[in-house]
């Protein structure tokens, strides 16, 4: 017995309308059935139903069955197509049945076992078709949308290497162009380095500007605190564990230095480390091989290892809490941050900088902020360096009434903290420098802006706009002429 395959339209066409009844009679317990007494009302029905199978009769005025099918082919190819010939006709059409434009001949007249299946098996060849066709596009739909999340990445990837390019790295300050070279030097070699500076002074920017700068760029950069997590947790996170290693340990897991490997993992606050755990960050450093929390054989690493302190480390070797051996491991290459206080002729730049960051970032657009705020600004203490700066701008554009801003807008508990001694350490003047922060600018275009004010100010004196800008005469040359002053 057929099983019924009523979701399916049949069309017959036939000039006649005693065979269509037929035809109807013999199908429409299992499909749908259309009829047509001609080409044309054949193809009216196609545009407007999908057909599973069209039967057509050779002989019709007009259009004949195989003029028709060879339309049907063109414009709905999926439709399954039969011919109905006279036995005599079938020599005829050899050619184009042979071709593979049509799927059966039936001859005139049929019997009904034999039509029967023959529609019931053009009907499975259509179902399998859609079935291919239906995967098809489901394929290419995801392979689209591969393409797109691997696009997605590239650009993602690439807009992450530029936020830690060198060039986010805002400064003017000798101090820093030293830092600049530190991190070149470091980006070109595979050796461990030790960051050093105060809290906020930009240690883990500097880490993620070597790391994205270096032949690992491709691979992870994973930063861990150690001084967030207990001894314990510390080692599970940094080197993983056996299943059943500890109560929790429910399947065996691998540590961040693993998950990192070929690329650089970031140790933060690593004076926090006990001296047990110093021991394995050595071999670590030294073998290139770590042990997961309850194994007993090692497993190799290839991991670049970054540490940061705002501690100095050689003093909590002297008190021996921080062994000293991985310190001269940890210190082959060492990047000591300046205070922003030590470098206060970066602070408009930064200042700058943190404007269009946020003006990018959200509706409300500050367009400048007075001499005399930034005055100020250039002359407070920062101990919480260039993050405390970060902060305390970003609260004057929130609570800011206007597009500008000013003194006032500069925090209570700020202004009164005094304007601190700016002796023995080189002070940014801001009179008069034009701090339009409308559009972004780059790091360029705003040390070619201040160093040209500078110059202005010194009526083009190049050994007094060197002073003034705490760099040496030939370096401020060497800058004029790389910025096309
Ligand atoms: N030279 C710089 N140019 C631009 N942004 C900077 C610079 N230095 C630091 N920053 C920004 O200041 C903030 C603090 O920097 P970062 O987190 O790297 O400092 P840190 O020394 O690791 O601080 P902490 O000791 O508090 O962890 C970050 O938002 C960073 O992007
Ligand atoms: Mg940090």
């Amino acid at each position: 017995m057929n099983s019924p395959r009523l979701p399916f339209s049949i069309l017959c066409v036939d000039d006649e309308p005693p065979i269509l009844s037929v035809l109807r009679k013999l199908l429409e317990e299992d499909y749908y059935v259309y009829t047509a007494l001609n080409g044309l009302e054949a193809l009216n029905i196609l545009n407007d139903h999908e057909i599973a199978v069209a039967l057509v009769d050779q002989k019709m005025p007009n259009m004949t069955g195989i003029e028709l099918l060879t339309k049907i082919k063109d414009l709905y190819p999926n439709t399954v197509r039969i011919i109905l010939t006279a036995h005599t006709e079938v020599h005829d059409l050899v050619d184009s049945i042979n071709v593979g434009e049509i799927f059966r001949h039936i001859n005139k007249p049929w019997e009904a076992d034999v039509l029967a299946d023959c529609i019931r098996e053009a009907v499975q060849k259509f179902e399998h078709h859609r079935a291919i066709i239906k995967h098809k596009d489901e394929y290419e739909k995801l392979a689209t949308e591969k393409a797109d999340l691997e696009r997605e990445i590239v650009l993602l990837k690439s807009e992450i290497e530029k936020e830690y390019s060198l060039d986010n790295i805002v400064s003017i300050s000798p101090e820093m162009n030293n830092v600049r070279r530190l991190i070149n030097a470091a980006s070109l070699s595979d050796e461990t380095v030790l960051v050093q500076g105060e809290s906020g002074t930009g240690k883990e920017l500097v880490a993620r500007a070597i790391h994205y700068n270096s032949k690992r760029h491709h691979k992870k950069f994973l930063a861990v605190d150690c001084g967030a997590l207990t001894e314990t947790l510390l080692e599970g996170e940094l080197f993983g564990h056996k299943k059943g290693a500890f109560t929790g340990a429910v399947q065996d897991q691998k540590g961040l230095i693993e998950d990192a490997v070929g690329g650089t993992v970031f140790l933060d606050e690593i004076s926090n480390t006990s001296l047990s755990l110093q021991a394995k960050l050595l071999r670590v450093i030294q073998e290139k091989e770590i042990r997961r929390v309850g194994e007993t054989q090692y497993r190799q690493v290839d991991v670049r290892i970054i540490a940061a302190t705002n501690k100095d480390l050689l003093e909590e070797v002297q008190k021996q809490t921080f062994r000293m051996d991985l310190y001269y491991r940890l210190n082959v290459l060492n990047v000591l941050l300046p205070a922003l206080r030590d470098r206060r002729s970066d602070i408009p730049l930064l200042i700058n900088h943190i404007i269009s960051e946020y003006n990018q970032k959200s509706e409300k657009k500050i367009k400048s902020i007075s001499r005399d705020a930034l005055n100020l600004l250039s002359s407070l203490p920062w101990n919480g360096n260039i993050r405390e700066l970060k902060n305390i701008i970003n609260r004057m554009i929130i609570f800011a009434h206007a597009e500008h801003l000013d003194i006032h807008d500069i925090p209570d508990e700020i202004r009164t903290g005094g304007v601190v001694s700016t002796q023995n350490s080189h002070v940014a003047d801001a009179s008069g420098f034009n701090f339009s922060v409308s559009a972004p600018k780059t790091m360029d275009e705003l040390e070619k802006e201040y160093i040209s004010f500078i110059l202005s100010k010194t009526s083009s004196n190049k050994a007094e706009a060197a002073k003034l800008l705490g760099l040496k005469r030939t370096t401020l040359i060497m800058r004029m002429k790389k910025l096309g002053l």
